[in-house]
């Protein structure tokens, strides 16, 4: 095992998921870190070494601000990097910050952008970013009035955070109606739902596009896909994503130039023009139509399983990346990636993404990390004395790296396939819409 180094920074990742995880790995590979600690952390962040840093776990919650800030006093942290939308969307990089503590993403008049869709929809219109018509409503009856009228498709959504579930797509003008009573008057989603905003339905494919910001410029990282259905051929419930690949060649070279120009761009230099400078990870969400690239969601952090595939393609420094953002320094030069491709399979608790149980033991994830190319990120796992146990609905993404997408499929369904435990469920498809045939586990 290779020596910490001494002068090595100590940073501090909070959230617990695989999207932390992977943040926590590829920080350890930066040579200037020494050590990751992961508030709370799961299972994969709990005392291990990686690439010459230790990575550990510190039982904080990612709602308990000023825990955090003693944490990352306490351990001399350079900098914070907060994984998840909901302690953005609440302030935490302002109160690190008035204790004079660095933290990487997005202030809370910032976080709006995933904080708020009407915010975020009316901010699009601003600024003339391409996104689905639509209207905002606080009223039930003006809201069922404008789905009887509207004459076409629709998409409800409940304007603030609901954990990704949000999102009604209803087929008939009867169900669009339903949609709305269900979010403004039985408040499916609480008080997420006492604003609504009702979208034109578009058709497309879907692609997710990450990128770091300084608050002045925005690089973007390799276009990725997710899979948020549950089954096969995306069938089922809409789950937190089942898995991922990147490079994404849904997106081309001249999509990424106008993704570039008529988003990435006006976005940075709105946010910047409404006093609101957005620094951090800015996640797009794209529907690509036959009437051009279409915003359909910001997010405000990094996705989750995006992260998985895109970090590991990184062949740049995160730590620096992270550094250049938060010191207004950002580059292209500063985000750069290793040819080749990378897919990720979520293994999943049996019936998430509706109720699963918890606490079933897990065998194989270091027989599965021999695998050449191949990384096990943790999402829900926990470790139990001497053994791994479930702890979550996503409990693993595979991860296999390639020169080509297809040998990245395949290798992470072969560490998929030294991994047991009890309930295991996985789509078997994933990179279905980039690959000709699929691979058979
Ligand atoms: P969101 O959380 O806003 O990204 O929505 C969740 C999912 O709903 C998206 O990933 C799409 O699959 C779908 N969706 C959202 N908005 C639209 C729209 N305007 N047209 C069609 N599908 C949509
Ligand atoms: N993969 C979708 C998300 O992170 O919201």
């Amino acid at each position: 095992m290779a020596d910490i180094n001494p002068e090595g920074l100590t940073i501090l990742v909070v959230g617990n998921g695989g999207r932390e995880h992977a943040l926590a790995w590829a920080l350890c590979r930066s040579p200037r870190v020494a050590q990751v600690i992961v508030a709370p952390g799961n299972g994969g962040t709990e005392d291990t070494m990686f690439s010459g840093a230790r990575l550990r776990c510190a039982a904080v919650g990612v709602g308990d601000f000023a825990a955090l800030m003693q944490l990352a006093r306490d351990n001399g942290a350079a900098f914070t990097v907060v994984g998840p939308e909901a302690p953005l969307c609440d302030g935490i990089v302002d109160a690190f910050q008035d204790a004079g503590l660095r933290c990487y993403g997005p202030s809370a008049s910032a976080a709006r952008l995933e904080g708020s869709k009407a915010f975020s929809k009316a901010f699009m219109a601003r600024h003339a970013i391409p996104t689905a018509a639509h209207a905002s409503f606080t009223d039930m009856e003006a809201a069922l009035d404008y789905v009887r009228t509207v004459g076409h498709r629709v998409v409800v959504k409940a304007s603030g955070l609901a954990a990704g579930k949000g999102v009604l797509l209803p087929e008939t003008t009867a169900d669009a109606e339903d949609a709305v009573r269900q979010i403004m008057g039985d408040r499916a989603f609480g008080a997420a739902g006492d604003e609504v905003v009702i979208e034109e339905h578009l058709v497309g494919q879907e692609a997710s596009i990450l990128a770091f910001s300084d608050g002045r410029s925005i690089v973007p990282c390799l276009a990725a896909q997710d899979h948020k259905r549950a089954l096969d051929g995306d069938a089922g419930a809409n789950t937190g994503g089942m898995g991922a690949y990147a490079p994404a060649p849904v997106v081309t070279p001249d999509m990424v130039a106008e993704i570039q120009r008529t988003v990435l761009d006006p976005t940075i230099e709105g946010m910047r023009a409404e006093d609101a400078p957005f620094v951090g990870t800015l996640f797009v969400g794209l529907m690509i139509t036959d009437n051009g690239i279409k915003v359909l969601e910001y997010n405000v952090r990094f996705g989750d399983p995006e992260t998985q595939v895109v970090l590991p393609l990184l062949s740049t420094d995160l730590a620096d990346i992270l550094e250049a953002c938060m010191d207004c320094e950002l580059t292209p030069d500063a985000v750069q990636f290793r040819p080749g491709a990378a897919a990720t399979v979520v293994m999943a608790s049996g019936g998430y993404p509706g109720a699963y149980e918890k606490g079933a033991v897990i065998d194989g994830t270091r027989k599965a990390s021999q695998i050449d190319g191949v990384t096990v990120f943790h999402a829900g796992t926990r470790r139990q004395r001497d053994d791994l146990v479930t702890s979550g609905g996503r409990v693993l993404g595979v991860t296999g790296v390639a020169d080509d997408l297809a040998t990245a499929v395949a290798r992470a369904y072969e560490g998929v396939a030294r991994i047991r435990f009890s309930g295991a469920q996985w789509r078997r498809d994933i990179a279905h819409r980039a690959l000709p045939t699929q691979p058979k586990v």
